[in-house]
């Protein structure tokens, strides 16, 4: 197994380019089985993740042409319909080609993605609304048995939580189903609004896009040509960046970025008191002599990313004075606090919310990464503590970033990574 060993404090400078997002891709990637041809996906993060997806769907049979940055998938030949444990368990986001199987066979087999490190998860809104729209489901030995003998119907569905998968799986579902679908209450995620927008350009129906109602007029079972396209760039890695230039107060430059994505996370660094310069598709991290402590919610989209609480977790602890910091999506997603813990910070846990008292002096250790954004921040910590930190069980890191340390050595991050 690899671990990164990491020598600080440090500082940074230069600029990174980011990568395509792990998220966007995911739903895009399990859209291919809606399409009637070889789909080209350009700017696709060379992550773990992604290779799992791609594994998934050669499982069921489909072609799938892998390079570094792109795949050609193919799905014409496609007659297996079962995502099986083995696969799904490694990755919860499997869940993704419920929908659209279902919807292209009219039956499928998913097994349930099971327990996370950040919380229960449940897909209940996913089957609630597949049931709506004319779906039989049963759950037999830990698998969704979903069946739709004559076809899925479209149907009015309003989500009692925002879901990002949830409404992906829905609109894939639709996009092939009679009728029309409509989702109140739909996540606004950039990466949902980009699904919808690849499946329109493809001649689905699909009206309200990026707003919180969505309209699709399904294709009554017809697949769709879709042309190549590039995925967006990774907001989360972006920000993760962002928080590497202000913990380590110097000056970087994020580039191949949408900075529209990231204005809530612009926005608390802001507040912080770093300088940030926005060009159409690059932010500048300015240092800062004066910072001060924030309190931050986390929510959904436009509002402040629950991806980026961790990191913004140990930024807080380089910060003077008292930071709050909500969780309200994940209810575990605090894994990383008894890490942080290990190198110095001073964070207090109360249910959903911590309490940060900086600053700190970080002082190196070993630690344990326990899903992928609590990794990022145990590596931005790092940054910041004397002497060495070793980061282990780093493979949660390289479901989702693209070369973390080769990126963060180019910014002159003292940053290795050696196998146990
Ligand atoms: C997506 O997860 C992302 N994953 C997560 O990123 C991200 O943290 C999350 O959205 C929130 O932004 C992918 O896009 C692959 P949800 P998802 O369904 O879709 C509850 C990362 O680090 N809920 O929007 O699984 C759920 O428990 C990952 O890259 C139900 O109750 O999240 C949570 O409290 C981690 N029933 C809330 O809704 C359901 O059926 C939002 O979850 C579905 C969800």
């Amino acid at each position: 197994m690899d671990y990164l060993q990491i020598q600080g404090p440090t500082k940074l400078s230069g600029s990174v380019d980011i990568s395509g997002a792990k998220n966007a891709a995911l739903p895009l990637i399990a859209m291919t089985l809606l399409a009637s041809n070889e789909v080209t996906i350009n700017n696709l993060p060379n992550v773990v993740d992604i290779k799992t997806l791609i594994k998934l769907l050669s499982n069921l049979g489909a072609t799938a042409t892998l390079n570094k940055c792109s795949v050609k998938i193919d799905t014409c030949c496609l007659t297996n319909t079962k995502a099986t444990y083995d696969i799904v368990k490694t990755m919860r986001a499997s869940i993704l080609v419920l929908g659209p199987l279902l919807s292209r066979f009219g039956h499928c087999e998913v097994s349930l993605p099971g327990g996370c490190a950040i919380g229960q998860r449940p897909i209940d809104l996913h089957l609630k609304a597949l049931e709506q729209m004319g779906a039989e489901i049963s759950i037999e030995a830990g698998y969704v048995l979903a069946k739709a003998p004559n076809g899925l119907k479209g149907a009015h569905i309003v989500f009692d939580k925002i879901t990002v998968t949830g409404t992906a799986n829905i609109v894939m579902a639709a996009a092939l189903a009679k009728g029309k679908t409509i989702i109140t209450n739909a996540a606004l995620e950039p990466e949902v609004v980009q699904l919808c927008q690849v499946l329109k350009h493809a001649g689905i129906g699909i009206d309200g896009i990026g707003s919180s109602e969505l309209t699709i007029y399904g294709t009554d079972g017809r697949l769709v040509e879709i042309e190549p396209f590039d995925i967006i760039p990774d907001r989360i890695e972006a920000g993760t960046y962002m928080c590497a230039a202000a913990i380590t107060n110097s000056e970087v430059t994020i580039n191949k970025i949408r900075p529209d994505h990231l204005e809530a996370v612009s926005a608390k660094l802001e507040q912080m008191g770093f300088t940030l310069v926005v060009k159409k598709d690059s932010i500048t991290v300015k240092p800062s002599t004066k910072l001060k402590a924030v309190d931050i919610i986390t929510q959904e989209f436009p509002a402040f990313p629950t991806d980026m609480q961790a990191q913004f977790l140990a930024l807080c602890t380089q910060v003077q004075g008292v930071s709050i910091i909500e969780e309200r999506l994940f209810e575990n997603r605090f894994m990383h606090v008894s890490e942080l813990q290990r190198l110095g910070a001073d964070i207090k846990l109360k249910g959903n919310s911590a309490t940060i008292s900086g600053k700190q002096q970080l002082v190196g250790a070993d630690v344990m990464a326990t899903d992928l954004r609590a990794s990022s921040a145990l590596v931005l910590a790092a940054m910041v503590a004397e002497g060495t930190t070793n980061v282990h069980r780093i493979y949660h890191l390289d479901r989702g970033y693209v070369e973390l340390e080769k990126k963060l050595q180019s910014l002159g991050a003292n940053i290795k990574r050696l196998k146990e």
